[in-house]
């Protein structure tokens, strides 16, 4: 009897603090006003994704899977003529998408969907 509870309230713990990992696409445009080459240098703790140059409206995608902590993070730097700036283009506690997709403005990153998003660059 002692040994039921026990099993019981460690899958509720459990439940409460793993997520299931998913597979997550996301996809960056680049809609920059200005129609000019962004480079975006994407990153997460353990993965460098190199240096890639998005000619105007052209889509860079990439995949990973999440981990079960709910603490996966991907950040990129998005640079064109004398602008740099970062954001965090994947967040687990943020973004519930598994199909990711963004749109870089010079304002900054919009993320498609029924609530389509535009968020502000990270301060710093
Ligand atoms: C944009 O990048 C392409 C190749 O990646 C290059 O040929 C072109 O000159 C670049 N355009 C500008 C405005 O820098």
């Amino acid at each position: 009897m002692l040994l039921m509870v026990i099993l019981l309230n460690t899958n509720t713990i459990k439940a409460a603090i793993f997520d299931a990992p998913k597979e997550v696409s996301v996809k960056i445009t680049n809609v920059l006003e200005s129609n000019e080459n962004l480079t975006v240098h994407c990153k997460s703790g353990d993965n460098d994704l190199d240096v890639q140059v998005l000619k105007p409206n052209v889509v860079y995608e990439f995949n990973f899977k999440t981990n079960v902590w709910g603490s996966t993070l991907f950040f990129c730097g998005f640079s064109w003529s004398n602008e740099f700036h970062w954001f965090d283009i994947f967040k687990a506690k943020r973004d519930d998408c598994s199909k990711c997709t963004w749109s870089i403005f010079q304002a900054g990153p919009c993320l498609y969907g029924p609530k389509g998003i535009c968020y502000q660059w990270n301060r710093q």
